[in-house]
């Protein structure tokens, strides 16, 4: 059965202290009370990422990153390499955000040297896609993903897909407050799991996470995990207020 997994993307919030006190109370939370249906991480800014290690090393809370460099390591100056993340004991990272791409202009042929960076140092990946309001608008939302989906992922080995994790996250539902209606999300995780299947087959496609991200709140991440492709859901905002990121990883 594939994993339902739980992941915080704390974004650029919280200093050092504000960050190692919450990885600490949500450790400890699940430390006494394992959540025994999805694996729960926390993605907190790089510089976090070796103390939040040390917080979480007993515990069965796991580490990622938001972000890593598309080049293995050299003059690259202020780029966080794969292996470095990894060094640190995390044992995820986030490729391809919205935010990254929209911001830093991070095009699917840099996300799939990042994600090609990630796995060789051994990491996970949640590998985001997702539409803007036109395109979704405009009715071309499912080749939008799909053309990220080909061109950051499809080119990976079989083996090397097993490592990945995707999260669709409708940019106009992040951070906004208006989510993807349950059906709008199952639709696209469908549609998402049909194009895995096509290409690495049946098996890759039900063994793959797929998250739904986009303003999930505990009072609506229930009913968007009950559809059958949503895996669990990757969480911004959210994931910022201990009593609501426990709630929502409570309710897949
Ligand atoms: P949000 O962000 O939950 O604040 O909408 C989700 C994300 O960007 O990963």
């Amino acid at each position: 059965m594939r994993k339902k997994i739980v992941a915080g993307n704390w974004k650029m919030n919280m200093d050092l202290n504000e960050g190692y006190r919450l990885a600490e109370s949500i450790n400890n939370y699940f430390r006494q009370k394992p959540s025994t249906k999805a694996e729960v991480v926390l993605c907190p800014p790089f510089i976090h990422l070796a103390g939040v290690a040390d917080i979480l090393k007993d515990g069965n809370v796991f580490l990622g990153a938001q972000n890593c460099a598309s080049e293995p390591s050299g003059a690259y100056t202020g780029e966080v390499s794969a292996v470095m993340i990894r060094s640190t004991g995390a044992q995820f990272v986030i490729i391809g955000h919205s935010e990254r791409r929209t911001y830093y202009n991070e095009d699917n042929k840099t996300l799939l040297k990042k994600t090609i960076q990630a796995l060789k140092a051994g990491l996970k990946v949640i590998f985001c896609c997702g539409e803007v309001i036109q395109e979704r608008e405009s009715g071309i939302h499912f080749d939008v993903v799909k053309r990220q989906l080909e061109e950051g992922l499809f080119s990976l080995s079989a083996e090397d897909f097993s490592r990945i994790v995707i999260a669709y996250e409708p940019v106009w539902a992040i951070g906004t407050g208006l989510t993807a209606t349950p059906s709008q999300a199952q639709e696209m995780h469908k549609f998402i799991r049909d194009l895995v299947e096509n290409k690495y087959g049946i098996g890759a496609a039900q063994d793959l996470t797929i998250l739904y991200g986009g303003s999930c709140k505990p009072s609506n991440a229930r009913e968007i995990f009950a559809e059958v492709d949503v895996d669990g859901g990757l969480i911004g905002g959210a994931s910022l207020k201990k009593e609501d990121f426990i709630a929502i990883v409570e309710a897949v």
